[in-house]
């Protein structure tokens, strides 16, 4: 029997307990072995949150339990994160997280930590979507031409419900943080800043770039109201938030923003609060990934893949294409002013 430990016992945290609960059936059977949560961490010990688990607000109570394997990383925020999962991954402990923050600042170190040690992270780009895996295993024989796509669910949620529901921005940023779709800090949805974590993860893997938030063009939705939306609309446009890398000779250009695109497109048709990333090889040519981008169930069914993929191999799937920054690569980020 595997045992899990989830420190962030939140909506995300709480899908993955009721998942590995509910779906214990196929996931013992895919798996090879049982897996149960023994213990999560919370901040607030006297919210009921309807699970058969062991509660704390002592981190120490998970990382210094010699019986727990998996460490769930559910925290958020980045360095206080980073401590605690150099922690877990010291402690010997396969770590799975889904801290696209984390992530962004510190991705090529956690790995160097890492090494044979199980450290996955699916679920931190795009929700459900299964779309780390298919860039690194499933697109590893091509080069990447690009990467574009819808890769926050909240503000894609928000611009729909702004058009088709004439909701108020305000209101319906309100209600994507009561719906568990926003971030702590739904700043880092509506600036751009959440699809900027995530867009650096996806560089990682196609390019090896090690490119930081600071250095890339990050604009968000904070500027576009109902009436831009609705003028694009009778234009023929969509007005959608993307994340965009694209490779131009030896360069790698990264940016977020808010962009016009054409009705015809399929991303444009996404709605509601639903990511569609374009994934372009140099061999395989277009191929296009569509799902839901944020929610419990949604974001827990990545996590509990990483975790059943671990009591799999037992050992440590590199998840990113490259361990470092590619030695020798001609492959450089281009300046955004
Ligand atoms: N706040 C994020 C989003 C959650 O809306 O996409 C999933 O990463």
């Amino acid at each position: 029997m595997l045992k899990v430990g989830i420190i962030g016992v939140g909506t995300v945290g709480t899908s993955v307990a009721e998942i590995l609960r509910d779906n214990a059936d196929v996931i013992s059977a895919r798996a090879g072995v049982d897996i149960v949560v023994k213990s999560g961490v919370v901040k607030n010990l006297n919210k009921d949150r309807g699970l058969d688990i062991s509660i704390t607000d002592n981190v120490d109570d998970i990382l210094n339990d010699d019986e727990i394997d998996i460490v769930v990383e559910l925290m958020g925020g980045v360095e206080e994160a980073f401590e605690v999962v150099k922690r877990a991954l010291g402690a010997g402990k396969a770590v799975v997280t889904a801290n696209k923050a984390l992530l962004a600042y510190h991705r090529y170190e956690l790995q160097d930590i890492a090494k044979d040690i199980a450290f996955e992270y699916e679920a931190a780009v795009a929700g459900g979507i299964p779309i780390i895996t298919a860039l690194r295993d499933g697109l590893s024989a091509n080069h990447i031409e690009s990467i574009m796509g819808i890769m926050n669910g909240t503000c894609n949620y928000m611009m729909t419900e702004m058009t088709n529901n004439g909701v108020s921005y305000d209101a319906i940023l309100k209600e994507s943080q009561e719906l568990g779709y926003a971030e702590a800090d739904p700043t880092f949805d509506v600036g751009g800043f959440d699809a900027a974590h995530k867009l650096l993860i996806l560089a990682s893997i196609a390019y090896g770039i090690d490119a930081k938030p600071e250095d890339i063009l990050i604009e968000g939705i904070d500027n576009v109201r109902s009436e831009d939306i609705a003028f694009a609309k009778e234009f023929g446009y969509a007005i959608k938030l993307l994340g965009i890398a694209k490779k131009d000779g030896n360069e790698v250009e990264l940016r977020v923003h808010a962009a016009l695109i054409s009705q015809d497109e399929m991303i444009a048709k996404i709605d509601g609060v639903m990511n569609g990333i374009s994934v372009v090889g140099d061999k395989v040519g277009e191929t296009l990934y569509y799902g839901a981008g944020a929610g419990g169930d949604a974001t827990a069914s990545a996590v509990v893949a990483n975790i059943i993929d671990i009591a799999r191999s037992g050992k440590s799937t590199p998840m990113l294409g490259f361990d470092k920054p590619m030695e020798g690569s001609q492959l450089v980020l281009k300046p955004t002013a």
